[in-house]
């Protein structure tokens, strides 16, 4: 470690909360990040958080929630039940509203569809591995979605597991892989097409509405 975690929580605490601005729109969308003190950097925003890195720390990323966002207390839970296992993240510290976390150094499934880099089915395979790792903890692969997970040097990574604690069906990994074997192998890589965020975040908009029409109509 290049300087110490209480260095860095006091650099946390110091310049970082004090000056970054955080929104959530709506709940279902990415958190929108206004404001980031220099020198730190925003590497992702998901639905309840932004994660940011500082260069004097390169081995830790901060994921800080944005206000009114839930959930904090249940990601320290899970991670204190995963234990370490190379595809995930470890928790170094965590405050009130913000977590100290392993740095994971990858690109997002998501990214690489943007990117064009093309997704070996080890990823896949890793993935699936980490996720019956998870589950001999106790834990609930839930929400694991392109956003969630990363390719790493042709590994698979899982990159976010708030939501592990959550116990009720959720199919996104299974919908994810599925569209990988009858979509990504046969077209997107085939044709080596890049996908422009427009239509990522289409298909996601798609998805969640899908899925809660699917909801609605099994309940009737
Ligand atoms: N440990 C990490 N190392 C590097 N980048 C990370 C790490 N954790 C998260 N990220 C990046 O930050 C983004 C948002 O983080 P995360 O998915 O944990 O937020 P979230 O708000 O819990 O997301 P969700 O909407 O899926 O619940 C990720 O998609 C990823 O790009
Ligand atoms: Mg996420």
């Amino acid at each position: 470690m290049v300087n110490s975690l209480e260095s860095l929580q006091e650099c946390i605490q110091q310049e970082l909360l004090r000056h970054i601005k955080l929104e959530s729109v709506e709940p279902y969308n990415p958190v929108i990040t206004h404001q980031v003190p220099y020198p730190w950097q925003c590497l992702g925003a998901g639905n309840y958080a932004a994660v940011l890195a500082h260069p004097d720390y390169p081995e830790q990323v901060v994921k800080v929630y944005a206000p009114g966002r839930p959930g904090i207390g249940e990601e320290v839970e899970v991670y204190r039940r995963l234990g370490e296992h190379p595809a995930f993240s470890q928790l170094y510290a965590s405050g009130e509203n913000f977590l100290v976390l392993k740095r994971l150094r990858g690109v997002t499934l998501y990214d690489c569809l943007h990117r064009g880099i093309p997704i070996p089915p080890q990823v896949i395979w890793d993935i699936d591995g980490a996720l019956d790792f998870a589950r001999s903890r106790g834990l609930h692969p839930h929400d694991v979605h392109g956003r969630n997970v990363m390719m790493s040097e042709g590994r698979g990574l899982v990159v976010d597991i708030s939501d592990f604690l959550n116990a009720e069906p959720c199919r996104a990994w299974e919908d994810v892989k599925r569209a990988y074997w009858w979509i990504y192998r046969p077209i997107v890589r085939s044709l080596r097409l890049r996908m422009p965020y427009f239509l990522l975040d289409g298909v996601r908009t798609g998805y969640r509405l899908y899925r809660h029409a699917f909801r609605i109509f099994r309940r009737h």
